[in-house]
């Protein structure tokens, strides 16, 4: 497992982002770290207790074929995300600042069941990619840009897994993505984090209140404290897509999801119809009196969501087998064919002769060359103890070097094989 890994050494990308202090870091640049450590910690703690809390029978209960289709890929993300923090909290103090501490984050609401863990984690990652795209705007030392960038595209990965994982979406719905500022990030995450002081404000968090999934036609209805006493013909719902330059503005009362979104919107709440722009330095974002939160229209379900569902697979690893394993297998191996002498030469081929066993045909007991003479006894060093020469000299059917079985302890299941050249073991005989 990746997190078995964290050393300094591995850390090295973090800390020579760090390294070279000309300067302290700027107040926003360790205001953007410290928020990022604390959306890290959020994400690493979040996919933490999932994993604690849910059980292979949890996912196959929730459509999953093979429960370890998913856990593989959320261990998968928790060690990254586990490694994001530990190296940013490498660069807080290595750039003058301080880390911040003492938050709590609690998933009760979001880890009731996998299906509504996996929506929550979808939304996470979302939020995650769309807090470093909207940083970028914020940094200002260009090396501590290019780390945030170097972060951003993995949790664009994490984003991609996450839709794949949900079963019913597009794996990559859209094209570009949609950057939030600090505020907007802490309108999703703050409901999670208790504690601490994250040093900047949160935008009072909205609530979708549709019961079901929304879709294309669905009039989306809303909750929140920062619409609360405010009337509602005043309001706008806005919704943002990647790609687009500018939200699309509708009234309060007729949040209506038109046709063509597919995947991630953010909405927000704004108390004017002005449009937001899709870029933090020019978005009239002062007019959000809510929001944003992220819904996700699946109107293109793909086949490999799907598939990552319906897959029932065992892993299979094509690997190098120690000379021990390959051995056993030459030991168990029987190749059926005519009897009589194999063709060809095989006077290069020193293969070990496991005595009592049909090596070459059928009639002999022990494995020959050509002349009859018992092929030369293997090095012990010597993968399987065939080495050199070229196994398709020996014309059997079904080919030697293509033997299909078990191995002699049952430990292995071989899918053919190929000689290995060594080319320093020249071979005993
Ligand atoms: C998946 O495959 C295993 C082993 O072949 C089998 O025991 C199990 O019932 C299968 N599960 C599903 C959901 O098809
Ligand atoms: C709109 O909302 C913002 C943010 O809450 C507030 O500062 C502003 O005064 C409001 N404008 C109007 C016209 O209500
Ligand atoms: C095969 O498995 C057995 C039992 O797990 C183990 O003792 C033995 O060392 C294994 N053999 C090889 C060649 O790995
Ligand atoms: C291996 O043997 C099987 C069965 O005899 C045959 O179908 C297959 O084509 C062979 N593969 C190679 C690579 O020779």
């Amino acid at each position: 497992m990746r997190l078995s890994v964290t050393s300094l050494a591995i850390l090295g990308p973090f800390l020579v982002s760090a390294a070279p202090i000309r300067r302290a870091a700027s107040a926003t640049d360790l205001l953007v770290l410290n928020f990022a450590s604390v959306l890290e910690n959020l994400e690493t703690q979040f996919y933490t207790q999932a994993l604690q809390k849910f059980q292979e029978s949890d996912f196959i209960n929730a459509g999953f074929s093979s429960a370890a289709v998913a856990i593989e890929q959320i261990q998968s993300i928790m060690s990254d995300e586990a490694f994001h923090v530990q190296g940013i909290a490498e660069i807080i103090p290595a750039l003058g600042g301080q880390v911040i501490t003492g938050c709590n984050f609690d998933f009760s609401t979001a880890l009731t069941d996998v299906p509504t863990m996996l929506g929550v984690a979808r939304v996470v990652e979302m939020t995650g990619v769309s807090a470093y795209l909207g940083a970028a705007s914020l940094v200002d030392d260009p090396q501590l840009l290019t780390t945030a960038a170097s972060i951003l595209t993995v949790e664009a990965r994490h984003q991609t897994v996450l839709n794949i994982l949900s079963g019913t979406g597009s794996a990559i719905p859209q094209a570009l993505d949609i950057p939030l500022s600090p505020q907007q990030v802490l309108a999703i995450a703050s409901p999670f984090i208790s504690g601490c002081d994250v040093g900047v404000p949160a935008n009072p968090t909205l609530q979708v209140t549709n019961t079901g999934t929304p879709t294309t036609g669905t009039t989306l209805t809303f909750s929140s404290n920062g619409i609360q006493g405010l009337d509602p013909s005043t309001l706008s719902c806005q919704m943002m897509v990647g790609g687009a330059p500018f939200a699309i503005s509708l009234p309060y009362s007729q949040c209506v999801v038109p046709g063509g979104i597919n995947g991630p919107v953010a909405l927000y709440i704004t108390n004017t119809t002005q449009p937001l722009a899709n870029d933090l330095t020019v978005q009239f974002g002062g007019s959000v009196v809510a929001g944003p939160t992220f819904a996700f229209i699946d109107i293109d379900p793909q086949t490999l969501p799907a598939l990552a569902r319906n897959m029932n697979v065992t892993i299979t690893d094509s690997s190098t087998i120690s000379p021990d394993q390959a051995s056993s297998i030459m030991a168990s191996a029987t190749i059926t064919g005519s009897s009589g002498s194999p063709t060809g030469s095989v006077t290069d081929l020193p293969i070990a002769a496991p005595t009592g066993t049909d090596v070459i045909g059928s009639s002999t007991s022990t494995a020959t060359d050509a002349s009859g003479s018992p092929a030369p006894t293997a090095p012990a060093n010597v993968a399987g103890g065939v080495v050199g020469g070229d196994l398709s000299d020996i014309q059997t059917p079904g080919g030697a070097n293509n033997f299909t079985g078990n191995s002699g302890d049952g430990n292995l299941s071989v899918i053919g094989w190929s000689s290995v050249p060594l080319p320093t073991t020249t071979p005993s005989s």
